[in-house]
């Protein structure tokens, strides 16, 4: 595994990261769960990405994976870095959603247990609250690492200003924004605006979440919507109208290219997204351990000449 320095931190974080938004619910199979979790660290992913609405249903994947810890890893706890967020729904009322203090350290105590966990390393407000001061929420972010339960914080979904904000008010406080967890893939290049300048300029780390796009950058819609796929699936967050006509023509010609880089198309999209350095981590989903296998042979190749990257442009720019 090839580790990256977290921003201007003392963290290092694996190239390649385990994000358990999907397949860790209590819909998903355990053993399956279990043999990725494994396949992954022993690959040296020493990185597990979760949130308190992870399952379905919400919290679960947090209890499987806290199963699976109590079961085969405890003695490598300190070899791991485990995080959480809160900021979405998570429970009935007006004190389990957005920013609030209340929300996010209720929320932390409750991830702690249902992981098994005294501490996470990373604890994420997950998405900016138009209306709770932003100092609350930095403070409630602030308090979990003083108070030891989580080691660093993090902000996830923030624009390039909210950013700028938040670092400002963690960094008077002494606990600096390690990380910030964007959405950035081929199809979705918003960071490239002004949030990954932001990040390098205030130290802060970047792990890009859905870099294949939920699957879409993959082949595996190429001809048809498999059984068991995310955009099949009832609970899957991957809407089949997502994958129009004029898409798999543009993944059509991103596999051609691939393929002349002697890569898969998954291959090739985590090597774009991780050939800017800008970029510390990319924070994958697999269904299978045969996909993690895929993905993480990406690593063997993350360079791409102009005439590479002019080509993805073009066929990414084609109307
Ligand atoms: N902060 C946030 O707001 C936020 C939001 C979303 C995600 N995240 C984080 O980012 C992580 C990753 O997100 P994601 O699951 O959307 O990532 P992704 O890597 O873009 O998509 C993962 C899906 O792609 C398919 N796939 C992966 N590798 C493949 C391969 N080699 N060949 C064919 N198909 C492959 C699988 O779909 P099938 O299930 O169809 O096999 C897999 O479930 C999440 O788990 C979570 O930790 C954070």
């Amino acid at each position: 595994m090839q580790f990256n320095r977290c921003g201007k931190s003392g963290l290092m974080l694996p190239a390649i990261s385990l994000g358990l938004w999907h397949n860790f619910g209590h819909v998903d199979k355990p053993e399956t769960n279990r043999s990725i979790m494994h396949a992954a660290f022993d690959a040296g992913i020493t990185h597990f990405d979760l949130a308190n609405n992870y399952g379905p249903p919400p919290g679960s994947a947090e209890e499987n994976f806290g199963r699976i810890l109590k079961q085969d890893f405890q003695s490598y706890r300190d070899e791991m870095i485990i995080s959480t967020k809160a900021g979405y729904l998570m429970w009935p009322g007006p004190y389990g959603d957005f920013g609030s203090r209340k929300y996010l350290l209720g929320s932390l105590d409750q991830s702690l247990k249902r992981m098994g966990l005294d501490y996470v390393d990373i604890f994420y407000h997950h998405r900016p609250d138009p209306d709770t001061p932003l100092e609350e929420t930095m403070m409630a972010l602030v308090q979990a690492v003083r108070t030891g339960k989580s080691l660093y914080a993090g902000i996830s979904n923030y624009t390039a200003s909210q950013t700028k904000a938040a670092a400002k008010i963690l960094n008077e406080f002494g606990t600096p924004c390690l990380i910030h967890q964007p959405k950035y893939s081929m199809l979705v290049r918003e960071p490239e605006e002004a949030l990954l300048d932001t990040l390098e300029n205030k130290g802060i780390g970047c792990i890009a979440f859905s870099p294949l796009a939920q699957g879409l950058l993959t082949s595996k819609y190429q001809h048809s919507i498999p059984k068991d796929s995310r955009a099949a699936k009832s609970h899957g967050f991957l809407q089949k109208q997502a994958i129009t006509p004029d898409l798999l023509k543009k993944i059509g010609s991103l596999h051609s290219l691939a393929t002349g880089r002697n890569q898969s198309l998954a291959q090739m999209a985590l090597a774009w997204v991780l050939k800017d350095p800008r970029v510390t981590s990319v924070l994958v989903g697999v269904s299978s351990v045969k996909q993690l296998s895929d993905n993480l042979l990406a690593l063997q190749n993350t360079e791409f000449d102009t005439d590479e990257l002019n080509k993805i442009n073009e066929i990414l720019n084609r109307s």
